[in-house]
């Protein structure tokens, strides 16, 4: 996560909210052809990262009226206002209490209820959102998306929110264009500081809608893309998403896989984590977000961080600056329609008493989690593995993870989670639901050199596994009311193996 711009759409209010963060680790990492270490680092502790609605220093109030519009005790949901500027509007004389916005008035604008709203812009319910700037100028240059370092890519979709991110050689103010028609970008939002990593997230967006968006300046965009948010409560009981992981160090391959996922139209896209081999900034670029792009510019994704992105960077801070997730970006949840998922990082410690190990309680034990049809967990280290490059005389105990067997495994029964998703072991492998309640899937075949199965590279016997496959390959998921649907899809779009399970 940069320092995220965020375009709130709260009482007619574009501002940057800048969220630092500081994120420490201690870990030690070593490559997957030489025996491996296990972090000593604590989950990612110390990030800073404010209320997201939290604005401060503005003043919005007794604003001018024009244009019939009429607009009186708008309610801006948690949100603090006070001394600040509005685009084109009008401020003085504002009541602000507890996020209540009092008496405030806009040029061109639509109110509803107690909601939002603005510039020619249809509000639905109290829901809302969107264009809370004035139509935004229309780009005169087309910008291609593939001379970009980190061609577009979008992280951490909700019901009301997504992040847009783009990388550029030369440091600018990067502009987001959006609205809900391909030839209706009305909304837009400009970063106002130059960086290279962009990073603006758009909030208070329709739920269940289709987007359409372009990045790029104040004088070229990106031609047209979309994405749909997360459907609202009691309507996303029926949804579809793909899988990945371990697509380092082949691009290539990666890049063949891409194209396919995105055919499948999925809501989001989610990854077992090593999405390069060394961590470095060139890797990001050449090995995850140019393949990727074919399916992050339509499709969110949110990542499980694995051990490779820390080889040359212990704390994972291009993995920090590259990703949109929530809170501390290791540990978090995240709810999308009927299935919670929960996303952990094995390279740090999941010890009882760890911070990783009460995050993931805490997380297993929320509302979110408890009142879901599925709960899911993603992350990078498999609690069993049966070949691995090398074989046995490569393969230190750690490298399987036994804390993701003693320590989670039993956690994630307490806690009813119905399926896992890991990589790390360069192929595919399913477990079939254990008597514990759990399924488990490596899904580790994006890229990487597979672990092939022979006499030579066997490292164990797991007799829970009942299905394992060295080839290139994705999970593609579907999700309709209690039944959940998984198959492996191989490079040339046959099924591998395919199964589903119920809560
Ligand atoms: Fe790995």
């Amino acid at each position: 996560m940069n320092t995220p711009l965020r375009l709130v759409s709260l009482s007619l209010v574009a501002l940057l909210a800048g969220c630092g963060t500081e994120i420490s680790r201690t870990s030690e990492v070593t490559g997957d052809t030489s025996p491996e270490q296990e972090s000593s680092g604590q989950g990612s502790a110390d990030t800073a990262v404010e209320d997201d609605t939290a604005v401060e220093d503005t003043t919005v109030a007794d604003t001018t009226v024009e244009d019939d519009t009429t607009v009186a005790d708008t309610t801006a949901d948690d949100t603090t206002v006070a001394d600040t500027t509005v685009d084109d509007t009008t401020v003085a004389d504002t009541t602000v209490e507890d996020t209540t916005v009092a008496d405030t008035t806009v040029d061109d604008t639509t109110v509803v209820d107690d909601t939002t709203v603005v510039d020619d812009t249809t509000v639905v319910d109290d829901t809302t959102v969107v264009d809370t700037t004035p139509p935004y100028p229309p780009a005169v240059t087309v910008l291609n998306p593939s001379t970009f370092p980190s061609p577009p890519y979008l992280m951490w979709v909700t019901q009301t929110a997504v992040s847009v991110r783009w990388e550029t050689a030369a440091a600018e103010p990067g502009v987001v264009r959006f609205g809900y028609a391909p030839d209706a970008l009305t909304a837009g939002y400009s970063e106002g500081v130059s960086r290279t990593t962009h990073e603006v997230r758009l909030e208070g967006l329709l739920t269940g809608s289709t987007i359409y968006y372009s990045v790029g300046t104040e004088a070229g965009a990106t031609p047209v893309k979309s994405f749909r948010t997360a459907p609202a409560d009691g309507a996303g009981d029926a949804f579809s998403f793909v899988v990945f992981g371990d697509n380092q160090d082949g691009p290539s391959n990666f890049r063949g896989l891409t194209p396919r996922m995105a055919a499948y139209d999925p809501d989001f896209a989610m990854s077992t984590g090593d999405c390069v081999q060394n961590g470095t900034r060139g890797e990001f670029r050449s090995q995850l977000f140019q393949p990727l792009t074919a399916l992050a510019s339509t499709v969110p994704f949110l990542v499980g961080a694995g051990n490779h992105e820390r080889y040359s960077d212990s704390g994972a801070s291009l993995f920090n600056e590259y990703m949109s997730q929530p809170d501390d970006e290791h540990c978090f949840g995240w709810r999308y329609g009927s299935m919670f998922v929960l996303f952990l990082d094995t390279e740090n410690s999941v010890d009882p008493g760890s911070p990783q190990h009460i995050c993931i309680e805490n997380q297993l034990g929320s509302e979110a989690a408890t009142s879901a049809t599925f709960r899911a967990a993603v992350f990078h280290k498999p609690p069993r593995i049966e070949f691995w490059l090398g074989g046995r005389l490569a393969f230190p105990a750690s490298m399987e993870a036994p804390q993701v067997r003693n320590i989670l495994e039993p956690l994630f029964a307490s806690y009813n989670v119905n399926i896992v998703f890991n990589g790390h072991n360069h192929l595919y492998a399913h477990t079939p639901e254990l008597p514990n309640g759990i399924t488990w899937v490596t899904t580790g075949g994006a890229g990487g050199t597979l672990d092939t199965q022979s006499f030579f590279w066997r490292v164990g016997t797991w007799p829970e596994i009942d299905t394992q496959i060295s080839e290139f390959h994705f999970m593609h998921v579907n999700v309709v009311g209690s039944t959940m649907s998984l198959e492996a899809v191989a490079a040339n779009g046959s099924i591998l193996h395919s199964f589903s399970i119920t809560p």
